[in-house]
């Protein structure tokens, strides 16, 4: 199957590590060009350094975070200087924010801030570009349908899909799909070193939850997420689509 998606140009946000850093080389593997985003400049200069080595495309990095001030405008100027014209979004910058029931709004507001506003600000700064193209991509890393405790996350993952689903609709005609991509548990720092760090604990979270009998690792994600990138994608848009091994129990 050809992916048809030589010389596209995307922005991945939370590219320094985990599902963004995977779904970056995977799109480099397909010849497209890349703006990487996240906070910390030395782990996205060695993933761009990795990248350049092994495929033959343009990759530049920004540093920056993504709920600070104009980081929506920003970021699109860089990617626009950079790479001419935008016709991909990765949203995966974001973190679970597992809190009590009465946690500080300070919380709530930053939880929210990272986990949806700033992807839903970044993307309408994007959509424009991707209209007058009469082309682009969006695809939101979001997380669990399914709370099992109070977590600013999933509050805010639950936004994305549904002010996506509504985006979808009203941008179909101009040939840009959006589309939301929940994972499970995937091997990445968020989920190995802050949320599963006992390895007894993973093995019972794992018998107890997860059909397949592990956690997945990034690339499980990123081809999903390179392939509704592709113009071969064209028809598959609105959608909530759940990597996970099995573990989300509902039919829904
Ligand atoms: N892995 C899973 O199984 C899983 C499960 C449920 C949901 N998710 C979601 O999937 C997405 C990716 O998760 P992951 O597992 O790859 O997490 P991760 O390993 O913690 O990576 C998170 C990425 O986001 C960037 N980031 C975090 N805060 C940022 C900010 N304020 N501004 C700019 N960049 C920021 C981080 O880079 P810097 O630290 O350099 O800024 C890093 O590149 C997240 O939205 C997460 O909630 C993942």
């Amino acid at each position: 199957m050809q992916l048809l998606l030589n010389n596209k140009k995307c922005i991945v946000t939370g590219a320094s590590q985990g599902l963004g850093k995977a779904i970056a080389i995977l799109l480099a593997a397909e010849q497209c060009d890349l703006v990487l985003v996240a906070r910390r400049k030395k782990p996205l200069e060695e993933v761009k350094k990795f990248i350049q080595k092994k495929y033959n495309c343009n990759v530049a990095t920004l540093s920056i975070d993504v709920t600070s001030k104009n980081a929506d405008t920003k970021i699109k100027d860089f990617a626009l200087k950079q790479l001419g014209t935008i016709d991909v979004l990765i949203n995966s910058a974001g973190g679970s924010r597992p809190t009590t029931w009465d946690a500080p709004e300070s919380f709530w507001e930053e939880g929210m801030s990272l986990n949806f506003t700033a992807l839903r600000k970044l993307t309408t700064k994007i959509i424009p570009i991707m209209t007058k193209n009469k082309w682009g991509r969006v695809i939101n890393i979001t997380g669990s349908v399914e709370p099992r405790e109070v977590n600013v996350a999933n509050a805010a993952k639950s936004a994305v899909h549904a002010w996506a689903k509504g985006l979808s609709r009203v941008v179909a005609a101009n040939g840009i799909t959006i589309n939301s991509i929940s994972p499970g548990r995937l091997n990445t720092e968020q989920i190995l070193k802050r949320r599963h760090p006992n390895i007894k604990e993973r093995k019972k979270f794992i018998k107890e939850n997860i059909p397949v009998g592990y956690f997945g690792d990034p690339e499980d994600l990123a081809c999903l997420a390179v392939f509704l990138s592709s113009p071969i994608a064209r028809y598959i848009t609105g959608e909530l689509i759940h990597v996970d091994g099995g573990m989300k129990r509902f039919a829904h």
